[in-house]
């Protein structure tokens, strides 16, 4: 499957605007990425196997990266799937640009930085990108989904007023891409605009198994509430049929769309 192109930039404002005909199946399939967190590129090959004829966005993240390394990338490229590589780099800016850098290098439509490493890092992993001819978007990540602790963390805000103070300062740094919930994704929204790019994990189809994330919502929601990209992980991954679980959360997001 080819690799997709920019997705319709009128998306998240009105829908569609004056604009050539779009297939929602086809819209659907360009926003969904699928998280691959399985201990091992074997394991890894077998779910790309039975999703690729309807996906083409693969999440590679801590687990799987740290099992199998950069090499785990190469067949996701060279099949022409598009690959987020969900590092969440956070440590001084030098060493960020470093690994923004090498990530370019390695062929990924996406990487991430934590947000909460400050301006400096930020502008940093920025302009490790100047240059970089078709470079990956640079996302930053706002809160993890998974997180309702603020206050056992040190901070005395709402996870909204964080996430919206985190997402000014990377706008400042350059930076118009995001990870949120979908809590914070209408206020992001309204924050960076048609060109915002905003990726959404903690997705759960209404009845699925929430497990540790915590601020979700189901695919139709997100998308209606202005999310660019949904990430799905376990609610695909850990189905009975994967490629059947993955084709109803198209469906909806097409209808939706
Ligand atoms: O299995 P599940 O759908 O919960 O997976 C969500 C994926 O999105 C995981 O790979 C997780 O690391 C990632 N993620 C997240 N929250 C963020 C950023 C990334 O859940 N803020």
């Amino acid at each position: 499957m080819p690799i997709p192109e920019r997705l319709n930039p009128s998306f998240g404002t009105a829908w569609p605007v004056a604009s050539l005909p779009v297939d929602p199946l086809e819209e659907a399939r360009k926003r969904l990425i699928v998280a691959l967190d399985v201990p091992d590129a074997a394991s890894a090959a077998r779910l790309v196997g039975q999703l690729e004829g309807n996906c083409c966005w693969f999440k590679v993240g801590m687990e799987l990266f740290t099992a199998a390394g950069p090499a785990v990338l190469g067949p996701l490229v060279r099949r022409g799937h598009s690959v987020f590589l969900d590092l969440k780099f956070h440590d001084i800016p030098n060493t960020v640009a470093g690994a923004v850098r090498s990530a370019a290098r390695l062929g990924v439509r996406m990487v991430n930085v934590h947000a909460a490493g400050g301006p400096a890092m930020l502008a940093a992993a920025r302009a490790a990108l100047d240059g970089v001819e078709d470079p990956p978007e640079l996302l930053a990540v706002t809160m993890l989904t998974s997180m309702a602790q603020l206050k056992a963390t040190g901070l005395d805000r709402s996870p909204s007023e964080q996430v919206e103070l985190l997402a000014r300062m990377s706008l400042e740094a350059g930076i118009r891409g995001f990870v949120c919930s979908a809590e914070e994704v209408a206020t992001l929204r309204a924050l960076t605009g048609p060109e915002g790019v905003l990726v959404i994990p903690g997705i759960r189809p209404a009845g699925s198994d929430i497990a540790d994330q915590r601020r979700i919502a189901t695919p139709a929601e997100a998308l209606r509430l202005g999310a660019s990209y949904l990430v799905v992980g376990r609610p695909i991954t850990q189905a009975p049929d994967p490629a059947e679980a993955a084709e109803a959360i198209l469906k909806e997001m097409a209808e939706a769309l």
